[in-house]
């Protein structure tokens, strides 16, 4: 059996919709992790990245609701349906998180190898020392140096990168079989930003794990993902293989996205085009396709919310996508949805 078939999803996201009140905040959103795989999901801030994320590890704030219809099936199990105690064995064990700011997911009071040998007897049911020398041995495969002498250190005495290592460490300690990465870069630099990808990736190796990495930045994430789901206020806008979204993006928004990209070939005296325009706050959102405030190719069809079209390797909610009607066109309606 190979990858793609359900069988070998690790996770698989179906009809989630979340709202606070009547006001959505994420619609519909389909994402099919494979055992193994990165997944990249893109978009701009406040487009709903984080909400499918706490959706997914059930951490979501209690005004948020998830719609009934939303199926989110971990190794075939509806999370959606779990008790809080069921939840909690799968939460760090089988899947591990890895948060923007590393001090929401430290205690301030307790050293980082204790943090990690916590982790080890709650998950692994390891005794005290057996804990301790593992979580040393972590802290090495995270790339800190001296573990014996930093993991002695509490979490305000580690810089921003040091504490995300910490962070991961306490992540795949249970060796989980999916990883959930919300923005893990975006509060380092650069040259850190770079090596905490290569760590998860080398790591992701080694464990065998699938990883979900959420960015508001394309170009990590086409740099670290297999495929790519492109997320516009709140819905996926255009999913696929990452290099068939990047080098023939058919979303106009992604497309924008692209464009926006830095490259070598980009003068450094012009500016990046952008796209123009601001992201609809989720009350505000317009009638029809939700990008057509912004989007240059608008047209009377996108009036009517468009379904999801296949384009290649792609799959496009987008009416530019749509059968051409001519036989060969390659494109097929793939999901009708309101
Ligand atoms: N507790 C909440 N109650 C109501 N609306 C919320 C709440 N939290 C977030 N939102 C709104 O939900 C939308 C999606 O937010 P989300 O945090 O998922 O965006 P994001 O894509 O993760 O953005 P960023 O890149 O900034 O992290 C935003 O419009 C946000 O303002
Ligand atoms: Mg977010």
């Amino acid at each position: 059996m190979s990858a793609k078939t359900a069988a070998g999803d690790v996770l698989r996201v179906e009809n989630l919709s979340v709202a606070v009140g009547d006001t959505p905040l994420v619609q519909q959103v389909d994402l099919r992790v494979p055992a193994r795989s990165t997944v990249g999901l893109v978009g701009e801030s406040g487009c709903g990245k984080s909400m499918t994320i706490m959706s997914i590890s059930r951490l979501l704030p209690g005004t948020v609701r998830v719609d009934r219809a939303s199926r989110i099936l971990y190794d075939g199990v509806d999370l959606l349906g779990l008790s809080e105690r069921q939840l909690e064995d799968i939460r760090g064990s089988q899947i591990g998180f890895v948060f923007q700011d590393p001090m929401t997911a430290l205690n301030p009071v307790y050293r980082a190898e204790s943090q990690i040998a916590q982790v080890l007897r709650r998950h692994e049911g390891m005794r005290s020392g057996p804990a301790k020398a593992r979580a040393r041995e972590l802290l090495e495969l995270v790339g800190i140096p001296e573990p014996g002498r930093t993991g002695k250190r509490f979490p305000h005495e580690l810089s921003g990168g040091m504490r995300q290592r910490v962070v991961i460490a306490m992540a795949v300690a249970a060796g989980p079989r999916l990883l959930l990465a919300d923005e893990p870069t975006t509060a380092l630099d650069v040259t850190t930003q770079a090596q905490i990808i290569a760590l998860l990736k080398s790591l992701q190796e080694q464990f065998g794990m699938a990883i979900v990495l959420v960015s508001h930045d394309l170009s990590l994430i086409a740099e670290a993902s297999d495929t790519v789901s492109v997320m516009y206020a709140g819905r996926i806008v255009e999913s696929g293989p990452a290099d068939a979204v990047l080098s023939a993006p058919r979303h106009p928004y992604t497309a924008g996205l692209v464009r926006s990209m830095p490259t070598f070939a980009t003068p450094r005296d012009r500016p990046m085009p952008e796209i123009p325009g601001r992201l609809p706050a989720p009350g505000d959102r317009p009638a029809g396709c939700l990008f057509r405030t912004r989007c240059e190719h608008e047209m009377p069809a996108c009036a009517t919310p468009p379904p999801v079209f296949q384009v290649g390797r792609q799959d496009v909610r987008c009416w530019l996508a749509e059968p051409a009607g001519a036989p060969d066109s390659g494109r097929h309606l793939i999901e009708e949805k309101a």
